[in-house]
């Protein structure tokens, strides 16, 4: 089979299209990465050319062997559905987690994101935490959330607590909470690190000044989450442009009863007094 053709390239491209529509991916902002299932390789291998090894810059030994579907660097989010082939590429990655090669896509060249050094680290984390469930990990340019790393101080339970306050579904989406990278230079080892450590607490990273990862077992899942955070970072934001002072709220114990009927675990470091 065609890689175009399968069902995890459309759900592929039809997420990077829904997230250019919400207008997270000016230019070339943001990246996207699925790890394949043995099954989809097998089912469109034989669309593969390998090109040669080169380095990822950095070491993921648990990602020995596997196959991604990635955005290809500086190509734009406007035109992964109008030329995928041109703006994607399939990875695969060495028997020691150290080199990549490229395998379908880049029709007129270049190499897969920068940020690949946290996309493979990330994926690294989730998929031994979650016994090989988490496939995608999701990196976007979020307007609101971006704002926030501007005033919120640049702390884990700041940006929980706050944006769990925000839309009462937004602890039972994202009941581990958040966390927050401080300004750091993207696309290397570094930043890559610091956000793996995150992914072990967390589905949600938020860079500062820049944007936001997150990461999730399909498409719909990963894109909901961070879909959802952003909403309530944009009721955050709407709330605080009329004013600094929430006449009520929801309160600890709101939280506390709330995680009761939905049966989710809220960490009581995020349900602080103020
Ligand atoms: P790439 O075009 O290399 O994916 O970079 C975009 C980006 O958002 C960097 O953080
Ligand atoms: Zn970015």
């Amino acid at each position: 089979m065609k890689v175009l053709d399968a069902e995890f390239t459309k759900g592929f491209i039809r997420m990077a299209n829904d997230g250019w529509e919400q207008g997270w991916h000016e230019r070339n902002g943001g990246n996207l990465s699925y790890r394949m299932k043995s099954v989809e390789v097998e089912l469109v291998k034989e669309d593969f050319k390998a090109g040669d090894w080169q380095d990822i810059g950095t070491t993921v030994p648990g990602l020995a062997g596997e196959f991604f579907l990635v955005t290809g660097s500086g190509k734009f989010f406007r035109n992964v559905i109008i030329k995928p082939e041109d703006s994607l590429c399939i990875v695969e990655i060495d028997e020691k987690g150290e080199k990549y090669r490229i395998v379908w896509g880049l029709v007129n060249g270049g190499r897969p994101t920068s940020e690949l050094p946290s996309h493979l680290m990330n994926h690294e984390v989730k998929k031994r935490l979650t016994d090989g469930r988490y496939r995608v990990i999701y990196h976007a340019h979020t307007t609101n959330t971006i704002a926030l790393t501007f005033v919120l101080p640049l702390t884990d339970e700041a940006f929980t607590r706050e944006l769990w306050e925000m839309a009462t579904e937004c602890p039972v989406v994202f009941p581990d909470g958040i966390g927050v990278v401080p300004w750091m230079v993207p696309g290397g080892r570094e930043i890559a690190v610091e956000t793996s450590k995150l992914m072990e607490k967390y589905d949600v990273a938020i860079w500062a000044h820049h944007g936001m990862f997150a990461a999730g077992e399909d498409f719909d899942l990963t894109f909901g989450l961070l879909h959802t955070v952003e909403k309530a970072a944009e009721i955050l934001v709407k709330m605080l442009s009329m004013t600094g002072q929430k006449r009520q709220t929801i309160t600890p114990d709101d939280f506390r009863h709330l995680a009761k009927d939905f049966n989710v675990t809220l960490p009581e470091k995020f349900l602080y007094e103020k």
